[in-house]
């Protein structure tokens, strides 16, 4: 079976990253075959300042192999070094109805709240349909609001095979139910572009005061409150332990109690879940030639693979003669 997984470096990672997509990376990285790569050409349509673009990529990179990538078990690498990609998209998009990518909600959502929409965020899913077909993958783990994109590639990949033959390997989405939707601190869906978002790897101090300020009701202190609705206590349960889970359901159902008590225990929480993926990333920060040896020997093994596919593709289509 081999895995696929790819993440825009449009801001450092956060909580909702990592539960939604970026956890599943790691438990996934030990199937037969697991590619991962930071989605930096997707991130062109939202990033303009090359710098910035460059350190995001970095920083991505460097983020995952903390966070418990293995460049041994999985092929990590960045979306660019494999132009096969994108001259398979221009394949894609001969075959790809407008009106299938009319239909996408990511489009639609940026388009309503009146963010100039060019070609690049338009044909988006199409790019990303190349990522996943120049590999032969079979799962894609992804958040819950992906799925919508990997079905705009299955589309794309069946009427590609039934116009040229069996070209390419038919995949299907992963989500982790559990943790679909990551609440922010505003008790929304966690999303830097809502501006809620508690980044995995920011200093402690600053994280902790991210933490008090998360946004809670103001009904009497004595009342009993619900924990499964509410935002902080959604956010506790993502690191703490099943008996710690239970005692603080019971809490709220007493009532009685601040919310300031169960954001402590968040921190606290959060910060020693994370510690060990602090001290590699302090480690890895320190060597940047180690990291830049990841991406480029993942680069290689990505394009031996997607060389294959996309001649496979020009095969079919009558482009070599
Ligand atoms: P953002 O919404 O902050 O821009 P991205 O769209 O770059 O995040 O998401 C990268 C990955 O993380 C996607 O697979 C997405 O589904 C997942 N993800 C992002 N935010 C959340 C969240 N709040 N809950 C669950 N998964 C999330
Ligand atoms: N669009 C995905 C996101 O924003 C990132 C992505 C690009 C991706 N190409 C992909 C995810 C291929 C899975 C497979 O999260």
């Amino acid at each position: 079976m081999r895995v696929l997984s790819g993440i825009q470096p449009t801001g450092r990672f956060h909580w909702g990253n990592y539960f939604g997509a970026i956890q599943q990376y790691i438990d996934l990285q030990n199937e037969d075959e697991s590619y991962y790569f930071i989605a930096n050409l997707h991130a062109l349509t939202t990033i303009r300042d090359s710098d910035e673009l460059k350190s995001l990529t970095l920083e991505a990179a460097i983020d995952l192999l903390a966070l418990g990538l293995q460049p041994e078990q999985a092929t990590l690498f960045v979306q660019s070094d494999v132009p096969e990609v994108s001259e398979l998209t221009w394949l894609l998009m001969t075959g790809t109805p407008i009106g299938l990518l009319e239909r996408c909600h990511a489009y639609k959502e940026k388009k309503e709240k009146g963010v100039a929409a060019d070609a690049g965020l338009f044909t988006y899913p199409v790019l990303m349909a190349a990522d996943i077909l120049a590999y032969d993958s079979n799962v894609v783990p992804v958040g819950q609001d992906q799925v919508q994109h990997i079905e705009v590639c299955r589309d794309v990949a069946r009427s590609f095979n039934h116009h040229y033959g069996e070209v390419f390997v038919m995949p299907d989405a992963k989500v982790l139910e559990a943790s679909a939707k990551v609440p922010g601190t505003d008790g929304e869906k966690m999303s830097k572009s809502y501006d809620n978002t508690i980044r995995i790897f920011e200093p402690l101090k600053p994280q902790r005061k991210q933490i008090m300020r998360i946004q809670t009701d103001s009904r009497p202190m004595e009342d009993s409150k619900d924990p499964s609705t509410d935002h902080l206590y959604q956010l506790l349960s993502l690191f703490a332990s099943d008996a710690e889970c239970e005692e603080v359901a019971g809490i709220y159902r007493a009532g009685g109690f601040g919310y300031g008590d169960i954001k402590k225990r968040l921190a606290d929480a959060a910060e020693s879940y994370f510690s060990d993926a602090r001290a590699r990333r302090e480690k890895l920060e320190q060597d940047p030639g180690f990291v830049q040896d990841v991406l480029n020997e993942g680069a290689k093994q990505a394009r031996a693979k997607a060389s294959e596919v996309l001649d496979r593709a020009q095969k079919a289509t009558g482009l070599v003669r």
